[in-house]
């Protein structure tokens, strides 16, 4: 008896779900090949020190929910919670001032120890994309579109973009000092939670979701009244491009994001139609990353969509398989043995040709290529075979016969021409 079950948070994803996976992964790709961002592939493990330094200690996915383990060499590794510190420090090894302007996407699982739940799960799946090298507020402008356009593409309602800025580090540090002394006078009105962060992490406070403790942040200062003349010009840029783009946006001073890395410009993409984990894009700028991690200083902007909420957001279309083209009924052992070589032939044309393996009678194959809803049939018994010849059958949308030929196994001139009138008229060939 087997009682092994996957572990809690993961899943097992089946063919059928696969299918909208698959679809919906091709869309991002293409969208992102158009905007000429490439690929990079990072390991799934790193060093620990990675996402200490590289998100931070203080941060309730370094402090809480990293799978982090000795490996056999008694180092200290951790299965990479999120993809961004993972690609400064690829960037940085592999010589990122040999090539200072890189726009990059990644798509994989990450882990994170949290409470399972719909649209939470502890091995998720992540498209993140990162513009290294880019300090131009229009860069800023051009992520948040591109992570928009994204969504827009998969046909995903009732969006809604929310955005902030952290400012530099002189102005985090100035709101920091005033908000620190509306802390210690309003301390004992706030949630355990805020109160214990105040000395780990005040920023973090500001997007508490405590009901009480965000009615009383509404009098706190502002970390946009602290911006220096230069980061406030950049924010209202951003504001205006988004106006100029048609891109809906909402401010939210509260905005401040789970990771430490950010400066500037902060932002995530939630929708109505999901649920209570409702954002799907997280994302914002992280000038600093690159140089605390030693390499040098280097301005970057990225967002991360996750993957599952993606799924459960996009419509039952993109669920949707391809229909079978066509499904080879073959019996006999000469008739076999040129099914086989057929099926390979038409699957040079772009077909979906599915070969009957199972050595049944015609009529169970009829029933096999019936069920399939193939949108047509090739029949070779060694009746055929000996002629060196098969029937090909072309049915209409209700099942019924629509025509019917016999062709020469060697007349590929013939098949092709079948094939190009009858089943890829939807392609330019
Ligand atoms: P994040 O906000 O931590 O950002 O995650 C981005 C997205 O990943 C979330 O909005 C959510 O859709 C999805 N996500 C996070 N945790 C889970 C989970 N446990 N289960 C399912 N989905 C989840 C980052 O990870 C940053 N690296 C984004 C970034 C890239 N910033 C700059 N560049």
């Amino acid at each position: 008896m087997n009682n092994f079950k996957n572990l809690r948070g993961t899943v097992d994803l089946l063919p059928d779900q696969l299918i909208k996976w698959q679809n919906v992964e091709k869309i991002i790709v293409e969208q992102l090949l158009r905007s000429s961002v490439k690929e990079i592939r990072t390991p799934i493990l790193e060093m620990t020190e990675l996402f200490l330094r590289g998100i931070g200690e203080g941060t309730d996915v370094v402090s809480k929910e990293m799978y982090t383990f000795l490996d056999r060499g008694d180092r200290s590794c951790s299965l990479r919670p999120e993809g961004t510190a993972s690609v400064a420090r690829a960037l940085i090894q592999n010589g990122i001032s040999t090539k200072p302007f890189q726009k990059l996407w990644y798509m994989g699982p990450m882990f994170r120890y949290e409470r399972p739940q719909a649209g939470r799960q502890r091995q998720f799946h992540q498209l993140g994309v990162e513009f290294v090298g880019y300090e131009s507020f229009r860069s800023d402008v051009e992520i948040i579109t591109l992570a928009w356009d994204i969504l827009e593409k998969l046909g995903i309602k009732e969006l809604n973009l929310e955005i902030n800025t952290l400012g530099d580090n002189t102005d985090r540090s100035n709101f920091q000092k005033a908000f620190l002394k509306w802390l210690e006078v309003n301390k004992n009105s706030l949630d355990l939670d805020s109160q214990k962060r105040i000395e780990k992490n005040p920023l973090r406070i500001l997007d508490t979701k405590n009901v009480q403790t965000k009615k009383i942040l509404e009098d706190a200062p502002r970390l946009v009244d602290f911006l220096s003349d230069k980061s406030l010009k950049r924010y209202l840029n951003i504001k205006e491009q988004l106006k100029l783009l048609k891109i809906p946006y909402v401010e939210n001073f509260h905005l401040v994001r789970g990771l430490d890395y950010y400066t500037h410009t902060a932002f995530e993409i939630t929708s109505g139609s999901l649920g209570s984990q409702a954002t799907v894009c997280g994302g914002g700028r992280y000038d600093n990353l690159i140089s605390l991690m030693g390499g040098t200083e280097t301005p970057a902007i990225g967002f991360a969509i996750g993957l599952e909420r993606l799924i459960i957001l996009s419509g039952n279309k993109l669920g949707e398989s391809r229909e079978t083209d066509i499904y080879i009924v073959n019996k006999g052992i000469h008739a076999e043995k040129l099914a086989m070589d057929l099926s390979r032939k038409l699957r040079n044309y772009d077909l979906i040709a599915e070969l009957d393996l199972s050595g049944a009678s015609f009529s169970k194959q009829f029933k096999k290529a019936n069920k399939l809803k193939s949108k047509s049939i090739i029949v070779i018994g060694d009746d055929e075979a000996f002629k060196n010849q098969f029937i090909i059958r072309l049915f209409n949308n209700d099942n019924s016969e629509n025509k019917e030929e016999t062709i020469s196994i060697e007349d590929n001139i013939k098949l092709e021409k079948w094939v190009k009138s009858n089943l890829l008229l939807h392609k330019n060939l």
